[in-house]
């Protein structure tokens, strides 16, 4: 394990990266990192695209890993599942747990995998730029270990089957099917689509989550009866995108930001190998353009999610809205626009808070606590970090750096944050807090987001 801070680093900021580095070593089991070993026992699909983010500056090899374990239970038709289980855990350790999923099943026809259960839905696709900063930290063993060469036909048809099995709107722009798929599970954007969805009865399963947890910091009982039900259903119809009538459909400005960045991603890993990295820029630009006319709302000052089934736009405000800050080659327009919502009174970066909420601090359902209503949470303000410099917004993505580093440090490494006492809610000790610290760490002020 190397040392990561620069020789002039503070022995505060040292003492941070140590503490940082126990969470994500005793987090590790050997092929990948828990997300917290009490609350989400297994492998998740984007905490291990982030935690790998920050591994990448403790071990290069172990980050490399962390990715391979990931997308070695890739299903044929492309889709990286949001789960990879762990055998070794106990089934009531987690809910849905692996016999709810039933992928080695009911996900045959899609090209599940034999031996390994997973669960049928995805997150959002960091993976490429994770790939590509993990390569960029030991090029020569990553050359040595053909990293690139292995991982690049896989994010290659993870990024195609989000742009073509799930292009349900037709206009490019792809659909998430479930309310976990855009990672950000309890947002009051999706109530309206989610009230549409006949919740599965309270005594037909159990969750797993509330056992140490606060209730107050959790989704509702309600929201869980209908994500069971949703879940029930795709699963039910054997994973299939086409041919299923699907109660929710939306499209979602966090997700596709994240795509159009993996894209670019990419586009480098292909020129890193010697191909034309032409198409992959090219399919950025196309979903850049489709996101924008979809998705943003000139009057809200911030991108929308698009309900699909009705085709409108839901009005909510929330930091998935601002995370196209994260696309390198976004309209200067937009980009002002979004800095002005970010630091503007419904999110307050700078005046009422530190960090961004993930929810509008104005909106009727925003809550400090509970979930993705309210609290601020470390990747998506890493990822505005990294926009924010990305842009030339230097001074503002420093003092956001420097923000997220003392949440990070006071909360002990805060699954996430009340945003505005900086107080931790949900578990601590949570893995991709501590690995965006240490990239933080890691990342002298003046380089820029690029490493
Ligand atoms: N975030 C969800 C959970 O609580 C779904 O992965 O498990």
């Amino acid at each position: 394990m190397t040392v990561i801070t620069t020789p002039t680093a503070t022995a505060p900021d040292r003492q941070l990266e140590r503490r940082a580095a126990r969470v994500l070593l005793a987090n590790w089991t050997g092929a990948s990192t828990v997300p917290s070993p009490a609350l989400y026992p297994h492998q998740w699909s984007w905490d291990s695209a982030f935690i790998a983010i920050g591994l990448r500056h403790l071990s290069p090899r172990r980050a490399q890993r962390e990715l391979e374990t990931l997308l070695g239970a890739q299903w044929d038709d492309g889709r990286v599942p949001h789960i990879v289980f762990n055998p070794a855990v106990p089934l009531d350790a987690y809910f849905p747990s692996p016999d709810f999923w039933r992928s080695t099943t009911a996900g045959r026809a899609n090209g599940a995998p034999a031996r390994t259960e997973t669960s049928g839905i995805v997150q959002p696709p960091v993976h490429a730029l994770a790939a590509l900063l993990v390569h960029r930290s030991d090029p020569a063993l990553s050359a040595r270990r053909g990293f690139l060469r292995r991982l690049y036909p896989r994010l290659t048809a993870w990024n195609a089957y989000l742009t073509g099995h799930r292009d349900f709107g037709g206009q490019g722009v792809p659909a998430v099917l479930h309310p976990w798929e855009p990672g950000m599970d309890n947002s009051p954007c999706w109530d309206a689509p989610l009230s549409r969805v006949t919740p599965a009865p309270p005594d037909s399963f159990r969750r797993a989550d509330l056992t140490g947890g606060r209730a107050a910091d959790r989704p509702t009982d309600a929201d869980y009866a209908r994500y069971v039900s949703l879940a029930a259903h795709y699963r039910d119809h054997g994973y299939r995108d086409r041919g299923t009538a699907h109660a929710f459909v939306v499209e979602d400005p966090g997700f596709t930001a994240l795509l159009v960045v993996s894209e670019h991603a990419l586009a480098a890993i292909a020129a890193e190998l010697g191909h034309d990295p032409g198409p992959h820029t090219a399919r950025a630009r196309r979903l850049t353009a489709a996101m924008t006319r979809r998705l943003w709302n000139e009057e809200a000052g911030v991108f929308l999610s698009r309900d699909v089934r009705t085709d409108t736009l839901i009005e909510d405000r929330s930091v998935a809205g601002l995370l196209p800050l994260a696309v390198p080659d976004l309209d200067p327009d937009l980009v002002r626009a979004l800095v002005r919502t970010l630091t503007g009174p419904h999110f307050g970066l700078g005046t009422t808070v530190s960090l961004a909420p993930s929810y509008d601090l104005l909106g009727a359902a925003f809550d400090p606590s509970r979930y993705w209503r309210g609290p601020a949470w470390f990747n998506t303000n890493w990822l505005l970090e990294r926009g924010l410099r990305g842009h030339g917004h230097t001074e503002t993505a420093d003092t956001l750096r420097r923000s997220i580093l003392r949440a990070a440090g006071e909360s002990g490494f805060a699954e996430y944050v009340d945003p505005r006492t900086g107080q931790a809610r949900g578990t601590t000790d949570f893995s991709w807090t501590a690995a965006l610290t240490l990239d933080l760490l890691a990342r002298p002020l003046t380089e820029g987001a690029r490493r």
